[in-house]
């Protein structure tokens, strides 16, 4: 395989709370190849939101990444200078927020806001001919007349991909699409996926797609990781981990996550809680929810790999059924 266009090792972001420090993902590696798309699953509060704001630098202080690797066309983004590190990330990283209307400028024309961007990160030749073939791009019609248009005379579905224009203008290589619990319009989240997947295969952008909708990642998604308290639980090709998954954690989200395309399945929630991340010890995180527990479960236990390019955080990986 290629160098991945994202390598992620040992990441670990910490935020300040009452009660001592909250490592709020502690030892995340995993990696992005180029036109891939990694669905990110796991329970509200696992760390999935922090780990890509970590990626992309947007983590707020007092929160602070505080060790780890973070590789992006295999240059340490952590350790590059402050300038260089910021034509990087806005040319290759962008985030394609799903809530478009309050992230567009409403006094500003649609026109003005990619113009402006593709101003801001250098992006040579003609920018009115570059912003048409860019809302041309994620199909919008009558482009060119639609630039002069501001946030609020587009439809929501239209005001989506207009956020995927502006950010498509930085010329990104790795989209971050964090979708809300609060679910878009279906229509309109059907048409940003579809529109995800053609950039995907087209211009071989990376996507990795955060969702608590496993049908989205069961389609669209070649590979899963599955995080857990602060760390990655298992990861895998999608079709293989959510077949056979090689973690204890990953069966009971497969039981407890409704899926579109089987509205029937019973569900069954995870007994239990997620730990209190302020106070976990170096143990497996999930061993107090989980069946498979045994005493060696106390102790550290290492990302491993479990075959067919699959990676489990348990020591009964292979017992998993
Ligand atoms: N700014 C912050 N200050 C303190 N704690 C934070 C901050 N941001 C996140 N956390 C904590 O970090 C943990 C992980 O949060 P994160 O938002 O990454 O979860 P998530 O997996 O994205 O959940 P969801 O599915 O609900 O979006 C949570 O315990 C959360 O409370
Ligand atoms: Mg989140």
């Amino acid at each position: 395989m290629s160098a991945p266009l994202l390598s992620v090792r040992g990441l670990r972001t910490v935020f300040p709370t009452r009660r001592g420090p909250l490592a709020a993902a502690d030892g995340v590696d995993f990696d992005i190849a180029a036109g891939e798309a990694l669905g990110v699953v796991g329970e509200s509060g696992s760390g999935k939101s922090v780990t890509f704001l970590s990626v992309l630098g947007l983590i707020r202080p007092p929160g602070r990444v505080e060790a780890g690797e973070i590789l992006f066309g295999g240059r340490d983004l952590r350790r590059m200078p402050a300038p260089e590190l910021r034509a990087l990330r806005g040319r290759m990283l962008a985030l394609a927020m799903q809530d478009a209307l309050s992230a567009l400028n409403p006094s500003l024309t649609i026109g003005t806001q990619i113009v402006e961007t593709l101003r801001a990160h250098g992006i040579p030749g003609d920018p009115r001919a570059e912003a048409v073939r860019l809302l041309g791009r994620v199909g919008i019609p009558d482009a060119a007349r639609r630039l002069g248009d501001y946030p609020h005379q587009f439809s929501g579905g239209m005001r989506q991909r207009a956020m995927i224009a502006i950010s498509l203008a930085a010329r990104p290589r790795l989209l971050v699409a964090d979708e809300p619990t609060t679910a878009l319009d279906v229509t309109i989240r059907a048409q940003v996926l579809y529109l995800l997947d053609e950039l995907r295969v087209e211009d071989g952008l990376a996507v990795a797609m955060i969702t608590h909708d496993l049908a989205v990642v069961a389609e669209r998604c070649e590979r899963v990781m599955v995080m857990y308290a602060g760390q990655v639980a298992e990861t895998g090709p999608t079709a293989e981990v959510i077949a056979r998954p090689r973690h204890p954690y990953t069966r009971g989200l497969m039981e407890s996550l409704p899926r579109l395309d089987q509205p029937d399945r019973p569900l069954h929630p995870i007994p239990g809680q997620v730990p209190d991340l302020a106070a976990v010890d170096a143990g497996c995180r999930f061993r107090n929810r989980c069946a498979l527990a045994v005493a060696a479960c106390a102790a550290p236990v290492p990302l491993r790999d479990v075959g067919a390019e699959r990676l489990s955080r348990c020591i009964r990986a292979e017992e998993v059924s």
